[in-house]
């Protein structure tokens, strides 16, 4: 059965909106607006949580109004709301949902409460179909884990970062190098005038510590590098440093690929750092069967949220009970960096 559904995301610094109809299998997107305050949020260098959340508080109603009216559908046609209530900074997420509830007392709708981490690597089949269960790499701002999924919500966790997520390897490499907020983007395309043998950065095997990922040192490492060698020419240094995030993500997807016998499953990349496109071409030369989400709905989008609901109709939370939902600021717990 055909439904119409509003998708909020506020997770962290994008303030988005999306309307989507469909059913369990298909899903046309019929609007999605979103607003970054990252020009806000580079004056810091980075997000401030107060700060995010406030901006989601002045954007959300606007949005919701440009979203409704690029889908040509009215407010009363809505038949049900999909909010991300985990995992991300609190005060931007109870923007979103509280958004979400109000609404939804006043039309009287049921709510999907969404793993935004989940929806991440599901947009996937916003434009191809790939079949359960596949092995999700997702690598954004604030995770990288690699997954088996068996459905959209049937999800285990085989590998992680113990300490920075490859966005924040990104990112911080980024800063330290005098690129703006966030880097990812610009680290890409400076790195596509570079030589990435130029220079060589040390990259965290964890051999004794299969699927975890480390990605601290490499930060330092070009922290120290840049200290001692302050004139070396940028596209060098952007290629020679996302080489070597790359090249962790493909040895460390490959072995927990091996270690977990999977290898005949297909490999879906999604997230903000999957629009990378070294991260692309390597991954395509290692795996045969490699999907990667359509760089539109990559970064955080509130498109992705509500096609999760649409792919999960038993996630959702009938009217009034919806109105108790709450945000969570993790969904899945972080390994201890020497256990
Ligand atoms: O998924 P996302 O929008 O937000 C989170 O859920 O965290 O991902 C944002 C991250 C940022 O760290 C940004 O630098 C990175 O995605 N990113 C990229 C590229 N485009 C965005 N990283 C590498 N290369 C890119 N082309
Ligand atoms: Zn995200």
């Amino acid at each position: 059965m055909s439904r119409l559904i509003l998708g909020i995301e506020t997770s962290c610094d994008d303030t988005s909106v999306a309307v989507v109809r469909g059913d369990t299998e298909h899903t046309d997107v019929l609007s999605l607006v979103s607003q970054n305050s990252e020009k806000l949020l580079s004056r810091w260098g980075g997000v401030v949580p107060e700060i995010a959340a406030r901006e989601h508080v002045k954007l959300l109603s606007p949005l919701i109004e440009v979203a409704l009216k690029d889908a040509g559908v009215s407010i009363e046609s809505i038949q049900e709301i999909a909010v991300t209530s985990a995992p991300g900074l609190i005060g931007a997420l109870l923007t979103g949902l509280n958004a979400g509830k109000t609404l939804a007392w006043l039309h009287e709708w049921p709510i999907t409460p969404v793993p935004h981490l989940w929806a991440h690597l599901e947009a996937i089949h916003l434009t191809e179909k790939v079949s359960y269960p596949y092995l999700g790499l997702l690598v954004s701002g604030g995770h990288t884990l690699t997954v088996k999924m068996t459905s959209p919500s049937d999800v285990e966790v085989l590998g992680q970062t113990l300490d920075d997520a490859a966005g924040e390897a990104f990112d911080k490499g980024g800063k330290l190098m005098g690129l703006g907020y966030p880097a990812g983007r610009l680290i890409d395309e400076h790195a596509q005038k570079g030589d990435e043998k130029k220079y060589a950065f040390p990259i965290s095997y964890l051999r004794d510590r299969p699927g975890k990922m480390s990605f601290s040192g490499l930060k330092t490492s070009v922290r120290v590098f840049l200290e001692n060698n302050p004139n070396a020419p940028i596209p060098d240094v952007c290629a020679s440093y996302q080489a070597a995030i790359v090249k962790t993500l493909v040895e460390k997807t490959d072995e927990v690929r091996k270690l977990h016998n999977l290898s005949s499953l297909p490999v879906v990349i999604g997230g903000g750092v999957a629009c990378n496109s070294k991260l692309r071409s390597e991954f395509t030369k290692r795996f045969k069967n490699v999907h990667f989400v359509a760089p539109k709905y990559c970064t955080d989008n509130a498109a992705m949220i509500a096609h999760w609901a649409l792919r999960s109709p038993s996630s959702r939370v009938e009217f009034p009970a919806c109105l108790s939902l709450d945000a969570k600021s993790r969904l899945v717990e972080k390994p201890k960096a020497h256990a």
